[in-house]
């Protein structure tokens, strides 16, 4: 497994995307792991948060105990599909800010455009976590990192339910320091830039649009 990739082999992980996959798992059904997966991502990759040790009152006694010594990270979805990460993440932080980025590729130059940007203005200050269900080619992910570099110099990391390899080497060849977390690392990607198993098109059964 490629550096700084952390598959979240976790049973109930595994489970619910397996769940998720099959396409006959109806819409709420497939809106209820996802935000039941989302916040089990959520709490891997907030593992390394600092903490501080705070003098507390129990109903007990004084004792010396750990509390968070950073602010609580922001999540940066990127449009649309990395919307359905947010409901399970924000059950999981409630106090988490969040950001939203729109691109979409132009079909002369195939750059990615932004359509949409609006982030936390003190994003520098909190780990900064990017979501994203499917990491495909990867050409997404790259771009929002790189605007999102343009406005902070914290940490970042790469949260997605399924990566293609391709998108894994595109991602680390780009921004090789940001962590990435998946549930799953898929065989491949199709001719249509599906991951294959894959799960289909995450957008349209997060929303219903198909
Ligand atoms: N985006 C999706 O929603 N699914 C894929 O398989 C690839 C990209």
């Amino acid at each position: 497994m490629q550096d700084k990739v952390t598959v979240v082999d976790h049973p109930l992980v595994q489970h619910k995307l397996t769940l998720m996959r099959d396409k006959e798992t109806a819409l709420p059904e497939f809106r209820r792991l996802l935000r039941e997966i989302s916040l089990l991502l959520a709490y891997e990759v907030t593992r390394h948060l600092k903490l501080q040790s705070v003098s507390v009152e129990t109903p007990v006694a004084r004792a010396d105990l750990p509390l968070l010594a950073v602010a609580e990270p922001c999540f940066i979805t990127i449009l649309r599909a990395g919307n359905g990460l947010l409901d399970g993440m924000l059950d999981l932080i409630p106090a988490a800010s969040v950001g939203h980025v729109g691109l979409y590729r132009d079909p002369q130059t195939l750059e990615a455009v932004e359509y949409y940007y609006k982030v936390p203005t003190d994003m520098s200050q909190r780990l900064a976590i990017v979501v994203d269900p499917m990491l495909a080619t990867g050409h997404t992910a790259v771009a929002a990192l790189e605007l999102l570099k343009r406005d902070s110099t914290g940490d970042l990391s790469f949260v997605c339910l399924v990566a293609a390899p391709e998108g894994i080497a595109t991602l680390q060849a780009a921004h090789p320091e940001v962590p990435i977390y998946t549930a799953a690392v898929d065989e491949r990607l199709n001719d249509k830039g599906y991951i294959v198993p894959g799960l289909g098109d995450a957008g349209d059964r997060i929303f219903g649009t198909k």
